[in-house]
């Protein structure tokens, strides 16, 4: 199987405050640091750091060249991604004592993903690969009814929450892994194992995955659901603990863990990748979870 994750790359620039800059408020920011991120990036870079081969497609600027370096030093595949006229996507990210985050985007390339480009992307795949997929590039429901027209497994974690997520072909999805914002989002309804269940009903054939930060995490699959805890750490920022926790997760079913294995793998990276700065940096190694 090649896993091929078709996703956004962005420049983060993170911002430590004492806590968040509220409505009308100017505050002077303690530090400012410039990590590779983007959701499709530090994605890419967990299910490579667990141990998979892994194609990335998507978009970058003329500046955004060290995000393509940061990939390939990860041993992902950066053959398909292409440069673009428009300027590189950023995220501006406060990051506050408590380790929690904030994010504004700009999405840059990462929304000049265009028909001729997803069909150039997908040319090299077919049945038997998987396609993994965030929300950060557009033209996000073309890329899944072709993907699957090409008989693809895929992978979607639908994040950031947009309404437009609700007209995307969900039912074509196989395996969703989102936050307990987007279950919301997706089901209407707040509790996570009731929005699992509304899910499944709506998408009988997909695998559900819900992250629930300190909560840990489940997973409803054919009427089974299956819980993980939580590691327990001092976090200091919690940038990409998200990504970390999809990448390592699909990576582990992938390599044939069972579902409840690979949810402990992915709690495990997501623990460790919160004890440190940053976004794709924060991603740890497979040998550092042994
Ligand atoms: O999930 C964290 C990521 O969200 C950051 O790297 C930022 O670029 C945004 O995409």
């Amino acid at each position: 199987m090649r896993i091929l994750n078709f996703g956004s790359l962005n420049i983060d620039y993170v911002y430590r405050v004492d806590s968040f800059v509220k409505p009308g408020e100017t505050k002077a920011a303690q530090s400012l640091s410039v990590f590779p991120g983007g959701k499709g990036l530090n994605q890419s870079l967990a299910m490579a750091r667990a141990g998979l081969a892994v194609a990335h497609a998507g978009k970058v600027g003329k500046e955004g060249g060290f995000l393509l370096e940061t990939l390939q030093k990860g041993g992902v595949d950066t053959r398909l991604i292409e440069t673009s006229a428009i300027a590189t996507g950023h995220a501006i990210i406060q990051v506050d004592d408590k380790g929690g985050n904030c994010i504004l985007l700009f999405g840059g390339a990462n929304q000049d993903i265009d028909e001729h480009y997803i069909d150039r992307a997908l040319a090299g795949f077919g049945s038997g690969d998987m396609l993994v997929l965030q929300n950060e590039i557009s033209s996000m429901a073309s890329i899944i009814s072709k993907a699957k027209s090409r008989g693809m497994a895929i992978a979607l974690n639908p994040s950031p929450y947009s309404e437009s997520i609700l007209s995307y072909p969900l039912e074509l999805i196989d395996i969703f892994i989102m936050n307990e914002i987007e279950a919301e989002g997706i089901s209407g309804t707040h509790e996570p194992e009731a929005a699992a269940s509304l899910i499944a009903r709506s998408f009988p054939q997909a695998r559900i995955v819900i992250t629930l930060g300190e909560n840990g995490s489940l997973c409803l699959y054919k009427g089974e659901l299956v819980r993980q805890k939580a590691y327990k750490v001092q976090a200091v920022d919690t940038t990409a603990a998200g990504d970390t926790f999809s990448g390592y997760f699909l990576a582990g079913l992938v390599e044939g863990l069972s579902t409840k294995n690979a949810l402990d793998l992915a709690a495990r990276a997501a623990a460790i990748c919160v004890t440190r700065k940053g976004a794709a940096d924060s991603v740890p190694w497979r040998k550092e979870l042994e």
